[in-house]
């Protein structure tokens, strides 16, 4: 049995989660010299798909730390939707055939923003594991802050990356003389952290008073918006709609007179949100313009509370073979 393919799967609404599991799904396809594949989960369309996997296939499976846990809206789509194949459950129930004993292998990889990542890489394992895979190894990565530049700024950092593929090389070699050797059972590596967590970190502010920003949205400045719809694109939630509004004339003139103003050039649609937030700061990130703030006071002395505390904690990467 040997591996044939890696699936680089995440959740990653601002980007650093995405780059350092296909950098780990990149060290392992490298080692095994199997096809590298990458699925991203992050918008809502594409949580309808459901992905099955069998002893020939590598799953790696990367989500942020949100709150000490994975993410709890996309929880349920690790839970039902990442799979090892239904047959093989099937044949592993009834020990029919050798291939129910080979393990389908798995690597959590959770990223945080320095505080701490909790019980995310845990939990994901336990996800993963209920639904039938065998953890390979898992990565715990601190990347910069969502809400704030001033938390792990810049990372992660092509060393980080580095370290990243470095890391998938190795579990792959261990993989591939498991694989090899065939015999004994994989013996998993035990992640830190509660795998079936029940409660979430609770925000705090400076005073270490519990701070509640569940309802805040970000707030859109409409004279800077451009009405490009990226923002709406990037939405995980589809909390974004595209609201026709009436064209204003550029330079403050006037269509009379002087020829129809370039409907093109003018803003036609501006965003709205409707609906949950779970304060991902896709719609921040892409805006071209900078045309969406947090100014929840909440969340603002949340987030002063997380600088001043974390501003400078220094993290390093783990690794768990
Ligand atoms: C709602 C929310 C909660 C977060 N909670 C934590 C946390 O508990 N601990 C932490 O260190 N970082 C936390 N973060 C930071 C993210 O885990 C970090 O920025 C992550 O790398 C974002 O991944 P992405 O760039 O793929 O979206 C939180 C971010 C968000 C949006
Ligand atoms: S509206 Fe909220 S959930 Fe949607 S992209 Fe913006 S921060 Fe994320
Ligand atoms: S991405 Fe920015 S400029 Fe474009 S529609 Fe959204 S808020 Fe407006």
């Amino acid at each position: 049995m040997s591996i044939r393919t890696v699936m680089a799967a995440y959740f990653s609404p601002a980007g650093s989660t995405k780059k350092v599991t296909v950098a780990i799904a990149e060290g392992i396809a490298e080692s095994l010299s199997a096809k590298l594949r990458e699925f991203d989960w992050t918008v809502k369309k594409n949580r309808e798909w459901r992905l099955e996997f069998t002893p020939s296939d590598l799953l790696v499976c990367g989500v942020p730390t949100y709150a000490g846990r994975i993410p709890n809206k996309v929880m349920p789509y690790v839970k039902e939707n990442l799979l090892v194949d239904r047959d093989l459950i099937g044949a592993r129930e009834k020990a029919e055939s050798n291939a129910a004993e080979t393990p389908v292998f798995a690597v959590p990889v959770a990223t945080y923003g320095g505080r701490a990542f909790d019980n995310s890489l845990a939990e994901t394992a336990g996800l993963l594991k209920g639904n039938g895979f065998a953890i390979a190894g898992g990565a715990a990565m601190p990347c910069e802050h969502v809400f704030s530049d001033l938390m792990q700024p810049g990372r992660p950092t092509e060393e980080d990356l580095a370290e990243a593929r470095a890391f998938g090389r190795e579990l792959g070699e261990k993989i591939r003389a498991f694989l090899e050797a065939a015999d004994g059972a994989w013996e998993e590596p035990v992640l830190p952290g509660d795998y079936a967590p029940e409660a979430y970190y609770q925000p705090v502010d400076l005073a270490g008073q519990p701070t509640n920003f569940l309802k805040a949205l970000p707030v859109l400045l409409d004279k800077k918006c451009i009405g490009c719809g990226r923002c709406q694109a990037v939405c995980p939630v589809e909390s974004i709609e595209m609201e026709k509004c009436a064209p204003k004339m550029p330079f403050g003139g006037s269509a009379g007179g002087l020829g129809m103003p370039d409907l093109a050039a003018m803003k036609v649609q501006a965003p709205v949100v409707k609906g949950i937030c779970i304060k991902c700061q896709a719609c921040v990130k892409v805006c071209p313009k900078g045309a969406w703030t947090f100014e929840d006071e909440a969340f603002l002395r949340h987030v002063e509370m997380l600088t001043h505390t974390y501003g400078d904690a220094e993290r390093e990467n783990e690794f768990f073979l």
